[in-house]
């Protein structure tokens, strides 16, 4: 019999009958994101449409069905409100996606609302603790607009992912230089997560001491890698008629896992304190590292002038959006 005591979290995830929602909650209930020892006490929200709901139904007796053992309880909610109490993890997913020839901006007027309500019902229930990413797209301006509505939380309890990007740019790193993931480190993705987001290899390395500005051709990280990278979320929804799911389900858990359990090394969309000359409150993707579950944005990196003016552009582009949300805030 264990004599420690069993931690239990609660977690919320909107957009839960999604696609996206689909592919990550069996997931959290297998344990991969809090340990194979922690007990979830999982609070799950989608639109207030019968419809909707009956799918969420459903999901829900998918999930018990699995006699999933960290289980603790399960609810379902249509209102924030309610599927916010107390929460401490947040998946803020459910959204609108994006069709073909749509960019992602082009989801702020019919998303943007959305986050501005889950930002206030946040603010009122959520644990002062809770650690928030937001995958709906845009997910950085989203996530701003729900850190802008929840005053009374700190800035640092909002994040949106990028780590689908960074995890895309790995693997093209690794399949050139006919590698692995595991070997590869300090590559990370700047900007907004949208066409001009700035892959970054500059401080990365093969097996932690071979710089990979050595190991790869300056023009394929251009001509490539970037747009690669920069175009895959379309080129996924050309061919397979629908956005990425499985592979944002698996970067949100990538993204609470490392903020949880701790990382030397990622990238997340945090808010800008002025690093780098990245204005104030801009969610940016930034390297960072976390530790106790506080992420920081690393410091004090050489960042080469054609990446800054890159960085510029994509952080202008972030400056755009949230000028065209003014009105929300
Ligand atoms: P989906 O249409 O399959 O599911 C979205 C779900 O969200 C639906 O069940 C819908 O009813 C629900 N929803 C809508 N408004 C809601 C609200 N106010 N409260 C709670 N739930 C709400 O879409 P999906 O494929 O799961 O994608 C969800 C979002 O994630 C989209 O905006 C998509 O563009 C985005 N996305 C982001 C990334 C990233 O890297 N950041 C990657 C993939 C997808
Ligand atoms: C992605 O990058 O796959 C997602 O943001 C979905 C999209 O619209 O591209």
């Amino acid at each position: 019999m264990s004599t420690t005591k069993e931690k239990t979290v609660k977690v919320s995830v909107t957009g839960a009958s999604g696609q996206i929602g689909y592919a990550i909650l069996f997931r959290i209930l297998n344990g991969e994101v809090f340990g194979k020892h922690v007990k979830i006490d999982l609070q799950l929200i989608d639109i207030n449409v019968d419809k909707v709901q009956k799918a969420l139904h459903g999901v829900a007796l998918e999930l018990e069905d699995c006699a999933f053992p960290l289980l603790n309880n399960l609810t379902l909610h249509s209102d924030p409100h309610t599927g916010f109490t107390d929460t401490e993890y947040c998946f803020l997913i459910g959204a609108k996606p994006r069709g073909p020839g749509m960019e992602r901006k082009d989801l702020l007027q019919a998303n943007g609302q959305i986050f501005k309500t889950q930002g206030v019902a946040l603010n009122e229930k959520a644990s002062r603790k809770v650690k928030v990413v937001v995958v709906g797209n845009p997910a950085n301006t989203n996530a701003y607009i729900a850190m802008m509505s929840a005053p009374d939380l700190s800035k640092d309890n909002f994040s949106a992912m990028m780590r689908l990007d960074h995890n895309r740019a790995m693997n093209q790193v690794a399949n050139k230089l006919d590698s692995n993931v595991n070997r590869l480190s300090n590559i990370c993705v700047w900007g907004n997560h949208s066409p001009t987001m700035v892959v970054d290899i500059t401080n990365g390395f093969l097996d932690g001491s071979n710089n990979l500005n050595d190991l790869l051709d300056k023009e394929w990280v251009a001509q490539t890698l970037q747009p690669t990278v920069a175009k895959r979320g379309a080129e996924i929804i050309e061919q397979r008629g629908l956005s990425s799911a499985a592979s944002a389900a698996s970067a949100a858990i990538d993204h609470m896992h490392d903020w949880v359990n701790g990382t030397t090394w990622t990238t997340m969309g945090v808010p800008s304190k002025g690093e780098y000359g990245i204005p104030e409150n801009i969610i940016s993707g930034f390297p960072v590292n976390c530790k106790d579950e506080r992420c920081s944005i690393i410091q004090n990196l050489d960042i080469n002038d054609v990446l800054q003016s890159k960085i510029g552009i994509s952080i202008a582009e972030l400056q755009d959006e949230q000028e065209n949300i003014k009105g929300l805030l």
